[in-house]
């Protein structure tokens, strides 16, 4: 039994997966994508393929091999695999869920802080040698937390899943009003104490921190944009940690310039790794990238999960974590797992 993966992924993986099977990792470098010549050649020989969220998975590669038992996404997030047409071939999908959850909100926070507290902008001021003297005005940011008798401030949390929640949870220490909002999980949300379910328009008039943890899909896709974000207050910030399209990024950067937002914190982009013109030039961003589950301790449990599920769909059992778990009730599913 072969796996094919398509870049290389923690030890952790490949370790778990050689036990059981031939596992073939596309041998050039590790910081670029394979062309998609070089991933079906690869999916030809295999009987699952494990790829990465660069790696965008469409028909063409799901039919060079009628033999393909299945694909094991190395992220949450699989936006990058056309999941319709799997499941029309008969193809079961798995993703990563619930190992990168705290890590991940861990980086919304981290963001978040750093751009109401101008903590890039006074790194930078540091290491160029600025630093002269403290100042009773030097980088001014926003409070997080009320302080004193301060007013809270209102954080706005946009995606209500698991990510969602832990942002949730991490901003009760300071003390924060929390509007969600998240029309698929609404119930959950009216069900969850310290936080109040608002529409976006209201959600984002009233926020002075918005936080997007949505799954990309044509609903969410360019959920922020102009009209949204002349919505947002002045003084207000954006985070992102989910997936780039979820904001219209030319449009954010025409907010930004224009100072009708008071900043941006991006750890993902529209057309990644591109950023949109503009972007990078503007003072009040801070931009990462993409490091939402970059710990050791994370990527290591991701790659076990994805090889976890990838030797599941090798033996032809339901795998854990498939996305389109109703494949398998269905004929094409049966005929590839009965002809190989
Ligand atoms: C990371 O972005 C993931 O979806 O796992």
């Amino acid at each position: 039994m072969r796996v094919f993966v398509t870049r290389m992924i923690p030890e952790a993986g490949l370790t778990l997966l050689r036990k059981e099977a031939k596992v073939d990792v596309w041998p050039g470098p590790e910081d670029e994508t394979p062309p998609k010549e070089e991933i079906i050649r690869g999916v030809r020989k295999a009987d699952v393929l494990l790829c990465l969220l660069t790696e965008e998975i469409d028909r063409a590669i799901m039919e060079a091999n009628p033999r393909l038992l299945g694909i094991a996404n190395h992220a949450v997030g699989y936006n990058n695999i056309d999941v319709r047409t799997a499941t029309a071939l008969g193809i079961p999908v798995t993703n990563t869920p619930g190992v990168l959850t705290d890590t991940t909100a861990d980086l919304a926070w981290a963001l978040i802080m750093a751009v109401a507290r101008n903590i890039v902008q006074g790194h930078q001021y540091v290491k160029r040698g600025r630093f002269k003297i403290w100042g009773p005005k030097l980088l001014l940011g926003m409070d997080v937390s009320p302080g004193g008798r301060g007013k809270p401030k209102t954080l706005g949390i946009i995606g209500f899943g698991r990510i969602g929640q832990a942002v949730l949870k991490r901003s009760k220490g300071f003390d924060m009003r929390v509007l969600v909002y998240d029309p698929l999980q609404k119930e959950t949300i009216e069900q969850t104490e310290g936080v109040t379910y608002r529409e976006l328009a209201d959600l984002l008039r009233e926020s002075d921190l918005i936080t997007l943890h949505p799954a990309l899909s044509k609903e969410t896709h360019h959920l922020i944009g102009e009209r949204e974000l002349s919505l947002m207050k002045p003084t207000a910030f954006l985070v992102n940690t989910s997936r780039g399209p979820i904001i219209d990024e030319k449009a954010l950067v025409k907010a930004l310039q224009e100072g009708r937002i008071a900043g941006a914190g991006l750890d993902v982009y529209e057309n990644e790794p591109d950023l949109a013109p503009g972007l990078m030039e503007c003072e009040n961003v801070v931009l990462l990238p993409h490091l939402g589950s970059a710990s050791r301790e994370t990527r290591d449990k991701m790659a076990t999960m994805a090889a976890m599920n990838a030797l599941s769909l090798l033996k032809k059992e339901k795998a854990p974590n498939t996305v389109n778990p109703e494949v398998y009730d269905t004929e094409p599913y049966h005929r590839r797992i009965e002809g190989t």
